[in-house]
């Protein structure tokens, strides 16, 4: 069974159709620019350029890098402040005419390493993290996803923790791999310190470059990069769609 899965950046918007029983994309990924300003209107275009690319008529599966509840957005950290109260859902499957399920980006990128990768047939606590642009988390107890945990705003010194150790901020102040990892783990040992995880999955871009900052990182519970790169996304918001079908 397969379904379109899109996954909603700051910069870029991706998309493939997923066979959901193997997580495999069942297409070459197709990607065009998150347009500025990232306006719901303009999000939409882009949405659906991607479903004509692919010709697709079915479920989609969809990410959005925010709070989302029940299809509606409830915060725009990284995209047009125009998104908060947008419904989503509502707006998507309009424009596509399919039937669409959207979802935080990093649930469902979790959803994906705990269905296929890193999580799998993991029990206990398993925290994901994803350093990209922002940081993205997803928190699940036994297999089962507590949505919308939002892990990245917590306050590190009196500061978003995700505007002190993303990877852009990485790049944006051109830290040393050893230097970044100082603040990763400042981070993780506070996100230990409230929840103690028995897994930390870590994703985002910087999860294939993983040996550069492992080594410096401590924490008590097990810790492994993401095993889906780029895809999580798209994988986890087309499995998650499975029951709009
Ligand atoms: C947003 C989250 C999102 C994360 C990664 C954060 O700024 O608040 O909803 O999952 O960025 O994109």
């Amino acid at each position: 069974m397969e379904i379109l899965g899109i996954d909603i950046g700051g910069s870029g918007i991706k998309g493939s159709p997923v066979n959901v029983e193997t997580g495999e994309l069942a297409a070459e990924r197709y990607r065009v620019d998150t347009p500025a300003p990232s306006t719901p209107e303009a999000v939409a275009e882009a949405v659906l350029e991607l479903v004509q690319h692919f010709n697709w008529q079915g479920p989609i599966g969809c990410t959005f890098p925010a709070i989302v509840k029940n299809g509606v957005a409830y915060s725009a950290a990284n995209v047009d402040k125009s998104w908060i109260g947008t419904d989503a859902h509502r707006l998507l499957q309009h424009h596509t005419n399919c039937p669409v399920l959207v979802i935080n980006d990093a649930d469902a990128a979790g959803i994906a390493e705990m269905q296929f990768g890193a999580g799998r047939h993991f029990n206990g606590l398993v925290i994901m993290l994803t350093f990209g642009t922002g940081i993205g988390s997803a928190l699940f107890i036994n297999g089962q996803l507590v949505p919308n945990t939002e892990l990245g705003h917590v306050q590190i010194r009196g500061k978003d923790a995700e505007h002190r150790a993303s990877a852009r901020i990485r790049e944006e102040k051109e830290l040393s791999w050893k230097r970044w990892a100082r603040l990763v783990n400042e981070y993780l040992q506070h996100i230990e310190f409230l929840f103690s995880p028995d897994l930390f999955i870590i994703g985002g871009g910087v999860s294939k470059r993983y040996d550069k900052f492992f080594p410096f990182l401590d924490v008590k519970a097990e810790i492994v990069p993401a095993q889906f790169r780029n895809e999580a996304g798209i994988v986890g918001a087309a499995y998650a769609a499975r029951d709009l079908i």
